[in-house]
This record gives C-alpha cells, sequence and structure tokens, in this order.
C-alpha cells in the first residue's frame, strides 16, 4: 500500500511517542548522553499521523525537523521527559517510548563550568538512578484500555532478555533490537522482533524504520478497545 492508501485505523486516537535521547547535565557546557538519533521515534510519530492519529512527539535533544501535524514537546532530561510523558498520557490511548533514557544522572548539577586544578587528579563522578517512565505509566495506566509499548536495545541473549524486559516494565508490547558495532544507531534502517505480553513474537525484516513503525501501529492498533 501506499502512505495515501493507508487505511486510517487510528483516527480519533491520541497517541503519545517518545524519541531521541536525553542528556544530563554536569555543569552549563557539559552532559551524559547517548547515540541515539531520535529517527525511529520520529518515524513512529510520521507513521501514526499519516494513519490518522493525533500525535504528541515528546522529543529530547534529537536534530530532526518536526514532523507535519504532529504536536512536539521538547525535553532535556530524563526528568523532563517523565513530566512531558506522563501529562500526554493521562488521555492517550497508546503510549510508546521509543526514547533512549538515561538510567542515571549526575548527583550533582554544577551552576559555573568545572574547571580542573593545576596537580589535582578529576573527583569521580557520582550518579543516582533516573526515575522508570515505562514501568511507571505501564504501571498505572492513566487511562483504563492504554496500549503501552517499550524499546530495548540489546547486544546478546537478545530474545531472552526481551522476554525478562517485557515482563520486567509490565508493557504490552516490546520491540527488541540487536544492536553492535555498525548496527542501528543514527542508521535509517532497523530490524527487530516485538514482542507481546500474550505471548505473540514479530518478526520485522531488515528495512527503513518507517516499516517498523508500521508494524507496530499494526500491533497497537488490534489491541486498542
Ligand atoms: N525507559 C524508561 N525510563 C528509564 C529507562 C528506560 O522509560 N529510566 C524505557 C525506554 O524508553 C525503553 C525501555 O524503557 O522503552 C527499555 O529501556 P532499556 O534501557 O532497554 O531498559 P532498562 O530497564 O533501562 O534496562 P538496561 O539495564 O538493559 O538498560
Ligand atoms: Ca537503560
Amino acid at each position: 500500500l501506499a502512505r495515501g492508501d493507508l487505511a486510517q485505523d487510528l483516527a480519533g486516537r491520541h497517541v503519545v511517542v517518545s524519541a531521541g535521547g536525553t542528556r544530563e547535565p554536569l555543569d552549563p557546557v557539559r552532559f551524559l548522553g547517548n547515540r541515539s538519533s531520535g529517527k525511529q521515534g520520529y518515524a513512529l510519530a510520521r507513521c501514526a499521523a499519516a494513519r490518522g492519529a493525533r500525535v504528541t512527539l515528546v522529543a529530547a535533544n534529537a536534530a530532526l525537523p518536526d514532523p507535519a501535524g504532529v504536536d512536539v514537546v521538547p525535553v532535556g532530561t530524563a526528568v523532563q521527559l517523565r513530566e512531558a510523558v506522563l501529562k500526554a498520557a493521562a488521555d492517550a490511548d497508546a503510549v510508546v517510548m521509543a526514547a533512549a533514557v538515561a538510567d542515571f544522572r549526575p548527583e550533582t548539577y554544577a551552576a559555573g563550568k568545572i574547571k580542573k586544578k593545576d596537580g589535582e587528579e578529576p573527583a569521580p563522578i557520582a550518579l543516582v538512578r533516573n526515575p522508570d517512565i515505562l514501568a511507571e505509566i505501564a504501571g498505572e495506566r492513566p487511562r483504563p484500555g492504554q496500549v503501552i509499548v517499550g524499546f530495548a536495545a540489546e547486544t546478546d541473549a537478545v530474545l531472552a532478555n526481551g522476554r525478562a524486559k517485557l515482563a520486567r516494565k509490565g508493557c504490552d508490547l516490546l520491540v527488541v533490537n540487536e544492536v553492535g558495532e555498525r548496527k542501528t544507531f543514527g542508521a535509517e534502517e532497523n530490524e527487530a522482533v516485538v514482542l507481546g505480553a500474550d505471548g505473540s513474537e514479530t518478526p520485522v525484516p531488515h528495512g527503513p524504520k518507517e516499516a517498523l513503525a508500521d508494524t507496530v501501529w499494526d500491533l497497537v492498533a488490534r489491541r486498542l478497545v
């Protein structure tokens, strides 16, 4: 099917997608971050809009153009992403957490630029845990019947780790990618398996991120009440 022929199967639905990667600041000029490009999340937002959904895209540091017809909420840190996702999720039919959320943030933020001192070794950076947004949303289900989707990048024991993570997070679907040296980060294409809490396993062959996005929305649409 060409894009224009796609059924408007998400018409009247509100979906929330998080994308990109959070940045956890150390001082005004430095942060701890990750390599997520945001491309998969943006593809999810574009595809949902094309299928008729009202889309809120919570975008963490993605250097990508705003998709047409999508409500983009820019955020920086995991704490800001949590706030924006929870707010948008209140009346959402589905939440897809494609963002790479930093597991830890620096314990302290230096209001001024951290300076080195002659002859002194650097101090270690103390970290604290960030909130687990996916587990929180899946646990609370701000709206009954909501479909919650997570993403996981794994380097080994991909399916076993994915199954365990799906159960731990309590989400309905988990999109599992195998990552490695040259795989996935910043690429235009993706390959994944979508695991369902119902035991289902949907392989998505190597292809454009839009194809994976449409498979995710197919699986979500089927679960909407
Ligand atoms: N996630 C989240 N909040 C966090 C960390 C992750 O909402 N603090 C979400 C991600 O957006 C993703 C899913 O949880 O949809 C899985 O992320 P992942 O990093 O694979 O899971 P973790 O539980 O952090 O496990 P790991 O120790 O393997 O990093
Ligand atoms: Ca993590």
